[in-house]
């Protein structure tokens, strides 16, 4: 493993739900708009241009094939625009949520040449994407697959710390409908997270999702645990056992600086 020293600027964008119809309302609001203001937002911090940027599912939440195949076009060329020069440095990351088209969406990572469900590494740290969506489901999943690449990724690191991404939350947040649709083999990814971690070699130092479309901030043992709020302009209403929107709080992201000893610096950022 190489040890590199320079701390890496990460961009998580989620549950944006984009419509192929630019002009598309959700809940009275513009989506590619808020979008929009998300990215205007993140453009003011002062580490802009990220190195890397991770899209965490709920990317397209379309009716057709070929709107969601453009739309994940779109979002890819869009993102690339905004970053101008760096676009050619930065890695992008796209992983599926419950609203998205996992086949479609895994064709345009290849053709988009963006980072799928898998691990890669800058710096002093390797970033590994789990897809937890299931085939005409809300509810989130692993399954054997996504944890055997969890287990490569934990047992042949290729950078000493490491994040982990996935659309839905592992544990529950108090809130009855959104904790049925949590991941249901969490356990499976904490016990092979805690193991990996005891051996040492590699420290997994966090999680982070969305899903909830919803600011957390949570723990199991020593590994940080983060929900990001929606790009999309709507979001929801912590705590709350029933469906519920709450109207007071805007779009939002979250801006993650991993440090090289393994820290990470974080916050949301609302547009
Ligand atoms: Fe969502």
């Amino acid at each position: 493993m190489i040890n590199n020293c320079s701390p890496i600027h990460v961009l998580q964008i989620t549950d944006l739900h984009l419509k192929a119809d630019p002009a598309a309302l959700w809940r009275g609001h513009n989506v590619q708009q808020s979008l929009d203001a998300v990215l205007e937002r993140a453009r003011q911090h002062q580490h802009w241009p990220p190195q890397v940027i991770l899209v965490t599912g709920d990317i397209v939440d379309d009716e057709t094939a070929e709107g969601y195949r453009q739309t994940y076009h779109r979002l890819a060329n869009q993102l690339r625009e905004q970053l101008g020069n760096a676009a050619s440095t930065t890695k992008i990351g796209f992983i599926p949520g419950n609203h998205d088209d996992s086949s479609i969406l895994e064709e345009s990572v290849k053709s988009l040449k963006l980072f799928g469900c898998g691990s890669f590494a800058l710096n002093n740290w390797q970033i590994i994407q789990l897809d937890s969506s299931l085939m005409d489901s809300d509810d989130g999943e692993l399954g054997e697959q996504q944890l055997a690449v969890l287990d490569s990724a934990l047992s042949s690191p290729q950078a000493p710390n490491s994040l982990i991404v996935l659309h839905h939350p592992l544990v529950k947040l108090n809130s009855a409908w959104m904790d049925s649709m949590r991941v249901k083999d969490a356990a499976a990814l904490f016990s092979r997270v805690d193991t990996f971690n005891t051996l040492g070699g590699q420290q997994v130092r966090a999680i982070t999702w969305g899903h909830a479309h919803q600011e957390t901030e949570l723990a199991h043992g020593q590994v940080r645990l983060f929900g990001t709020p929606a790009a999309g302009p709507v979001q929801f209403t912590a705590g709350s056992d029933d469906f519920a929107i709450d109207t007071n709080l805007a779009a939002g992201f979250r801006w993650l600086t991993l440090q090289p000893n393994g820290q990470i610096d974080t916050q949301v950022f609302r547009v």
